[in-house]
């Protein structure tokens, strides 16, 4: 083979392995910023914990970020920042332009919107063909968001289809293709709506974020799908509602014996409530963004978020989750309601969860939002081949 012939060969069979995407930053004398796109990141130690990455001998970008110093942080990008890739890549001078971000505590970019940063110190650099091998020691790192990251492909970017979901998880895949089936209506709501649209499975004792369509205006983290949080009051109330005796009583009895009598009772009847009107109801914005930034904590492995403190959160916002009829005299923060998607056994395949505007509307707004959704769920229970219930879903799927 030629030369050229196997550094063709080479670039097309090392382009069958797909990378993540990153952004090594420093910050020059001058207290200018630099930048440099790389996809060779890669973790190397934990203990000393330490990170690679490979930049080319001949790189400007390079020199410039060795020329300033031992200091450097890597960025992982997100799917959302595929515009940074690229202007971080092919501009000569003023990488950052435009980018917002804040100082590491090493003095490094870091840039907004990320997944997560790293701030090291180069201790080794080592010599490697045409490229060069960066060993940086951490000195500081964290999760920024649980945002999907940024991958690269056969010269092509993309993100993580839902399949990786299903990784491992059995139920999973038959959840995922009920919800595909659902996804239409799921869509027509959402733009409906205005808002955002989830849909929630039931995955052993797990309440699993299977997709997601449209944004809600409250939503905190950048998307909620993968995202899961223990079944157990005031949660996942639609699959105690219509679940048997026992599915009640086990769902119940998750919320421990340290939460006040009053709020049990609210819990021990939501079952019921949920069952006449048709939907789970959520009021309250505070404790809803509360335990949804805990939930996203703890879904992206945040040591200082343990999942006992999102259950202690969750027991706590019991009082806002389908309490007594709402007062018609005054609005409401509606943070969302949920209501079910039946299987073709007729039990709960999954919940359709829509997510309320910001501020307070009034209870009438509220029971028009509870209409739309019942008649998705309905519609959406067709799609799946699923059995309705006798009653008011039947009428309101017609
Ligand atoms: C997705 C992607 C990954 C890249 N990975 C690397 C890498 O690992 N190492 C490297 O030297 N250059 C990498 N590059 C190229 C650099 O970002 C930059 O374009 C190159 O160093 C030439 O520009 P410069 O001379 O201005 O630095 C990558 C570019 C892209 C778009």
């Amino acid at each position: 083979m030629t030369t050229d012939t196997v550094a063709a060969r080479f670039r097309q069979v090392l382009g069958q392995y797909p990378t993540g995407v990153v952004v090594v930053t420093a910050t020059d004398a001058d207290g200018q910023p630099l930048g440099m796109t790389v996809g060779t990141f890669s973790s190397v130690s934990l203990d000393p914990p330490l990170v690679a990455f490979m930049p080319q001998k001949n790189s400007g970008s390079w020199a410039a970020i060795r020329a300033a110093g031992s200091r450097f942080c890597i960025n992982i990008l997100s799917d959302t920042q595929e515009a940074v890739c690229r202007q971080v890549a092919t501009r000569k001078t003023d990488k950052l332009a435009g980018i917002p971000w804040r100082p590491s505590a090493g003095g490094s970019p870091i840039i907004e919107a990320s997944v997560a940063f790293v701030d090291c110190e180069t201790v080794a650099v080592h010599d490697a063909g045409d490229h060069e091998i960066v060993i940086g020691l951490v000195t500081d790192l964290d999760v920024l968001g649980a945002t999907n990251p940024l991958l690269f492909f056969r010269g092509g970017y993309g993100s993580f289809l839902p399949q990786s979901l299903a990784a491992g998880d059995a139920d999973l895949v038959d959840q995922l293709r009920l919800v595909d089936l659902a996804r239409p209506h799921m869509e027509e709501l959402a733009a409906d709506c205005d808002s955002e649209v989830t849909a929630i499975s039931l995955v052993r004792d797990e309440l699993v974020l299977t997709a997601a369509a449209g944004r809600a205006k409250t939503a905190q983290s950048p998307t909620r799908v993968g995202q899961r949080v223990p079944f157990m009051p005031p949660l996942g109330g639609v699959f105690a509602a219509w679940g048997d005796d026992r599915l009640r009583q086990h769902w119940l009895d998750r919320l421990g014996s340290d939460v006040p009598e009053h709020q049990v009772e609210i819990q021990r009847q939501a079952p019921d409530r949920i069952l006449e009107r048709g939907y789970s109801i959520a009021i309250g914005h505070t404790d809803g963004e509360r335990l949804e930034s805990l939930s996203t904590k703890v879904n992206s492995k945040d040591p200082e978020v343990s999942s006992d403190t999102l259950r202690d959160a969750i027991k706590r916002v019991t009082v806002g989750y389908n309490a007594g009829d709402l007062d018609e005299s005054v609005s409401h923060e509606l943070r969302s309601l949920s209501a079910p998607v039946f299987g073709p056994d007729g039990s709960v395949a999954l919940t359709l969860t829509l997510w309320g505007p910001p501020g307070r509307i009034s209870t009438a707004a509220i029971h028009q939002y509870a209409e739309r959704l019942i008649d998705t769920a309905a519609a959406a229970t067709l799609a799946v081949g699923g059995m309705l219930p006798s009653g008011r879903l039947q009428e309101s799927a017609r």
